[in-house]
Parts: C-alpha cells; sequence; structure tokens
C-alpha cells in the first residue's frame, strides 16, 4: 500500500473533543473543543495556504507573496515550498517575529517594511499587481479561498459533533475565520442538514478591535478605529486591528446568529492558556483562548442546556512577536 506521508494529508480534520476537565472547573455545561493548532505550521491558517497556493498554480503564478505578522507567513511559506512556489514573506519591521526562522528556513524571500499591519496589506495589493506575484493576503481579491478554506472548520464540527453546537466560540481578529466558520453553518443550514445555526462567541482583544467595538454600540456597520487608540502587545497582536479585513462579514454574522462580541484582557488571554494546558493537556496561544476566557464568561451564566464549541486556533509555542 502506498505510504501517505504527513505532508501529503490535507489540511484539516484537527482534533475534536469533549473538555470534560474545563467544564468541571469552570462550572459550564457541554464543552468541546475544535483544536486547530494541531495543524501542520500550528495555526488554522493552513486550510487556507494550501488553497491559495494550489490556486496560484493553476492560475500560472510563480510566486506569492502576502502581507503577515507572522503565523500565516510561516503557513504560506511552508505549503509554496511544498508545491514548488516562490514566496514572498512581508511583515512589520517593529515585530521581531520569532516564526522567521522557520520562514527564512522555507526557503522564502522576507520583506520587512517600516509600515503597520494594516498598511502592508494595502502596500502588498500594488506590489503584487506590479511584480505579477499572487496575493494572498486577507481582503486581497483572491480572498473568497478564505472563506471557502474556513467553511470546511464548520463541516468537520458538525461531523465530528453530529449536530450544530447551540454556540461557538471563535477569536477574531480581521473577522475571516468567524466569517468562515459561520458560512459553513449557514451552508448547512440552507441544505437542511442542520436545525439551527450556533449564536456567536466572538472574542478580541480589549485593547483594540472594531468588530468588539462596534457591537457593544450596537452599530449596523463596523466603525474602524484610529490607528492610536489600539494598542498592541505580544499577547494580543493577532487580534488587534484598527481597519479588520473582514470585520463587516464578522460583524454581520454576529448580528445575525445572535451572538455576542467579547473583549478580553491579555491578563486573561494568559491564564486561560495555562487553565488549558493544565487541565486538557495542549498549548494553546494565548490569543486562541480568549474564546475560551469569553465563553466562560458569557456561559457561566447560563442555565438552560447548551453546548459550546470553542474554536482553538494556535498552538501555544508559536507566538509570533517580541
Ligand atoms: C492563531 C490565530 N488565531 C486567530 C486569528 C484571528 O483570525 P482572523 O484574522 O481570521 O480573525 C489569527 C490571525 O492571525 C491567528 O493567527
Amino acid at each position: 500500500m502506498e505510504q501517505v506521508l504527513e505532508e501529503e494529508k490535507p489540511p484539516g480534520m484537527t482534533p475534536f473533543f469533549r473538555a470534560r476537565n474545563i467544564e468541571k472547573y469552570l462550572e459550564l455545561k457541554k464543552v468541546f473543543f475544535k483544536f486547530e493548532g494541531a495543524s501542520i505550521t500550528g495555526t488554522q491558517k493552513d486550510r487556507i495556504s494550501r488553497l491559495h497556493i494550489k490556486r496560484a498554480k493553476e492560475q500560472g503564478f510563480d510566486t506569492v507573496a502576502v502581507a503577515t505578522c507572522g503565523n500565516y507567513g510561516a503557513s504560506v511559506s511552508y505549503y509554496a515550498a511544498l508545491e514548488g512556489v516562490k514566496s514572498v514573506i512581508a511583515t512589520p519591521s517593529y515585530y521581531s517575529g520569532t516564526r522567521n526562522q522557520e520562514i527564512y528556513e522555507n526557503g522564502a524571500t522576507v520583506m520587512e517594511l517600516n509600515l503597520k499591519y494594516e498598511e502592508l496589506l494595502d502596500y502588498m495589493k500594488d506590489k503584487t499587481r506590479d511584480e505579477n506575484w499572487y496575493d494572498c493576503s486577507p481582503g486581497s481579491p483572491n480572498s473568497a479561498v478564505d472563506i471557502m478554506g474556513y467553511e470546511n472548520i464548520a463541516y468537520e464540527i458538525y461531523n465530528q459533533l453530529g449536530h450544530c453546537p447551540s454556540y461557538l466560540a471563535v477569536p477574531v481578529g480581521n473577522g475571516t475565520t468567524l466569517s468562515g466558520i459561520y458560512s459553513g453553518f449557514r451552508k448547512l443550514y440552507r441544505k437542511g442538514m442542520i436545525s439551527n445555526l450556533p449564536k456567536l462567541i466572538a472574542s478580541s482583544t480589549s485593547l483594540g478591535n472594531p468588530v468588539v467595538y462596534s457591537w457593544r454600540r450596537g452599530l449596523r456597520r463596523i466603525q474602524n478605529l484610529e490607528p492610536s487608540v489600539i494598542t498592541e502587545t505580544h499577547v494580543n497582536e493577532p487580534l488587534v486591528s484598527y481597519r479588520p479585513t473582514d470585520g463587516q462579514k464578522a460583524l454581520n454574522a454576529i448580528i445575525e446568529s445572535h451572538g455576542i462580541a467579547q473583549a478580553v484582557t491579555d491578563e486573561d488571554m494568559l491564564r486561560f492558556s495555562r487553565i488549558i494546558e493544565k487541565l486538557e493537556y495542549i498549548q494553546v496561544m494565548p490569543a486562541s483562548s480568549s474564546a475560551m476566557a469569553a465563553a466562560s464568561h458569557i456561559l457561566s451564566r447560563k442555565t438552560q442546556e447548551h453546548d459550546v464549541v470553542v474554536v482553538l486556533t494556535g498552538r501555544g509555542d508559536l507566538w509570533t512577536t517580541r
């Protein structure tokens, strides 16, 4: 029988399990973890990187590029190397990304630019057009692929759980992951495969994200923030943003699902990542643990029967900055 190498397996089918120790400790009803951190490069980004690289190849590009703060760059450079495509990974120069070594080892060209992440996204839009590179960045003309990639998380949860959960907790930076997973559940609902949609619990940083800001104020149109009001830290970096590329989509999904957006402090992200490690024996990136922190905050007061799936997007040993 032909042996399937680890690298040849498509990203996905990440572990799903009931977190009974957490349930007991936090006095919650049924809690399930969808551990995206078990992906090859350690985050949910693998789901979309591979799709982008395949699409770039089909369209005849020999180079892919991305604006990133680390995790996505590690993933894009990995899958580009696997498929024999060149990759250009652009990062803000003020990050000293702990994943840069890995990105170099994947054979990527690293561009460090003195720009904020949101400015870098704009810069790469022009640069990729001028250089005839395929742009994998969030919000690029190719970003429909992202929603498709993340819809698979919803299909897997449905298959692994056997139904649609009453709540789904997801960390939000640009809002792409949450929008994509919700889009997957909507498709299942339209096909008649599930009879409800999950209420979304969108977790983000207390130090600046327009999705939480706009939801809290009851706004239907996302209100972006002034760059000066957000504070980026080592902990909140994947979630902090003044202009999230899919903020409107995420806000629409939260409103439609009658969900909640919850701001989480760095201290709580760190605390919950320690709790998860101690009780469930997996290392989870603090920003990803924000989803558990938010779910705990929101569901601890609910008395009626419910279940929650918490999407843990990243592994704990992969902090990207400083
Ligand atoms: C590990 C991790 N979790 C969550 C997020 C947030 O995802 P999104 O930007 O799709 O909202 C990111 C984004 O970089 C991330 O790296």
